[in-house]
């Protein structure tokens, strides 16, 4: 009899993990909300106060991070629902609609560095899923500072965002979408000609990033000798989530190593699939 109860449990606890997947489309959702937001897309690698340690995950998205650039000091915003000094009060569309065309609800553009020309191509199903993750984080009481842009903003970064598919089911489709509209590789990788990416060099490299660390350069991601031609499978997968290069030399910021660590052995190929792909650049 107890034999037979054990084997009944230890067949129950087999059977939870796959009934777990697919569970209610609510709770598929949130997971899927969670692992754009924290892993995948990094929005914690702005929005996350940081600290000498990395980001502070007590305080997670509570935003008060500073870019100071010559045309800019832009401050990161409280992406928390704290009704206050957060985003509690915005509703579920106002939410979206920050995200994927930076307008907020009382019509503010939203400026640089956040990567909103990418954000533009989140799919409907994803930029829903972030939206419902973002209302289940705790709230944090944070009031930050406004940005100055001494530059011109935008009116908008685009006409209005009627709907986006997710992508095609293949990986390098699928690796494309990653690697713009959701982990905005390409925003850091491909060169700025006059503030604006130059997305005939696609991945090119260039783009330098000045911080505590010093100077740091985006590589060339590119198949060619310069950038990733040489590499295996494992060296690139090895760099994004460890920050290590090929030659064994630690990778200095601002890439989110610490969240893309977390990347899915699917997203991480499908990747590496598209950067194949991409036309060589020396
Ligand atoms: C490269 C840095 C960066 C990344 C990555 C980033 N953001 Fe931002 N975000 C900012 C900055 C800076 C601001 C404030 C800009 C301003 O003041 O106009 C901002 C503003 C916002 C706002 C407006 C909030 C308000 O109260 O006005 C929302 C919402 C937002 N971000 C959500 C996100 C989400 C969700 C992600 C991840 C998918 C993300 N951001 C990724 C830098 C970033
Ligand atoms: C916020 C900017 C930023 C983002 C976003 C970013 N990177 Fe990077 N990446 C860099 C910088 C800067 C370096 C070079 C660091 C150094 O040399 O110390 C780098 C280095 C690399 C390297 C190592 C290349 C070499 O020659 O050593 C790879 C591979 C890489 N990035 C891939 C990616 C992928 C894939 C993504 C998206 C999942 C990504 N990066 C997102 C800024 C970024």
């Amino acid at each position: 009899m107890m034999r037979l109860m054990g084997a009944a449990i230890a067949a129950l606890c087999l059977a939870l993990p796959a009934a777990a997947q697919t569970g209610t489309p609510d709770a598929a959702l949130l997971a899927r909300g969670r692992h754009l937001v924290e892993v995948t897309g990094a929005c914690g690698n702005c929005h996350t106060p940081m600290g000498p340690q990395g980001p502070d995950m007590t305080r997670a998205l509570a935003g008060g991070n500073v870019f100071d650039e010559p045309p800019f000091r832009a401050v990161a915003s409280n992406i928390t629902p704290d009704p206050e000094t957060g985003i509690g009060r915005w509703t579920d569309a106002q939410i979206a609609r920050a995200i994927r065309e930076g307008i907020r609800p009382d019509g503010r553009i939203i400026g640089p560095p956040m990567p909103l020309g990418l954000y533009r191509g989140l799919s409907d199903r994803d930029v829903a899923a972030m939206v419902a993750y973002l209302r289940t984080v705790p709230p944090v009481r944070n009031a930050v500072e406004a940005s100055v842009y001494r530059i011109p903003l935008p009116p908008a970064y685009g006409p209005p965002v009627a709907s986006v598919p997710d992508p095609a089911d293949n990986p390098v489709a699928r690796g494309a979408y990653l690697a713009n509209a959701v982990a905005h590789c390409m925003e850091c990788h491909t060169p700025m000609v006059d503030g604006r990416n130059d997305f005939s060099r696609t991945g090119a490299g260039g783009m330098e990033f000045r911080g505590p660390w010093g100077v740091s350069v985006a590589r060339n991601l590119t198949p060619h000798a310069n950038g990733i031609g040489g590499w295996t499978d494992a060296e690139i997968i090895r760099a994004i989530t460890t920050g290590v290069s090929q030659t064994g030399r630690p990778l200095a910021p601002p890439m989110a190593f610490w969240a893309y660590r977390n990347m899915t052995p699917e997203e991480l190929s499908d990747v590496v699939s598209y950067l194949r792909s991409l036309p060589p650049q020396p």
